[in-house]
């Protein structure tokens, strides 16, 4: 059985997030959508609320389970008997981050794999912080994020102001 692990912020879910997350579940038998709770940053979202939004727009993926994980991805990776993460790449911009995290991975643990997948091109320039961006003006979600969590993020956004 081949198992990977898909980490991020996930603060929140965009649709680039899920283009990957449904085309490794088709190339894994299992695919855990690990969300880092990482107390240094100010997440719009609390890990629970991600782990819900992210759990209602893949319900339809056999193969996916949404987890949280703190530490060391790697040791997570490794609890899990995982072998391979993967991460998504949108722009060059994006290179020299994943780059670093992939060799410091594998310093750290020569048995785990990192695999890219190039995002699909619609979602080349989609990040959460655009989708708050544009949500935090009352714009227009569609294509960006799912219909069915985009009044979550509207309402959050302006219990934040
Ligand atoms: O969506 P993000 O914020 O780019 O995801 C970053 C993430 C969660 C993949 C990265 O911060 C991570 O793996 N953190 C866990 C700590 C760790 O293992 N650090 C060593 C590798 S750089």
């Amino acid at each position: 059985m081949k198992t990977a692990v898909y980490p991020g912020s996930f603060d929140p879910v965009t649709n680039g997030h899920i283009d990957i997350i449904e085309r490794s579940a088709q190339i894994f038998d299992k695919v855990y959508v690990a969300i880092l709770q990482n107390s240094s940053k100010h997440p719009l979202f609390s890990v629970t609320e991600r782990k819900e939004l992210l759990q209602r727009v893949t319900k339809h993926i056999s193969n996916v389970e949404v987890v949280s994980f703190s530490g060391l991805l790697v040791d997570f990776v490794q609890e899990k008997n995982a072998s391979v993460i993967v991460k998504g790449l949108r722009a060059v911009s994006d290179f020299e981050y994943e780059f670093q995290m992939a060799l410091t991975n594998r310093q750290l643990s020569q048995n785990i794999e990192t695999m890219f997948m190039m995002t699909s091109a619609q979602y080349q320039y989609l990040s959460s912080s655009i989708v708050k961006e544009i949500a935090s003006f009352h714009a227009n979600l569609d294509g960006l994020v799912p219909k069915e969590i985009q009044a979550d993020i509207y309402k959050k956004i302006d219990l934040r102001r």
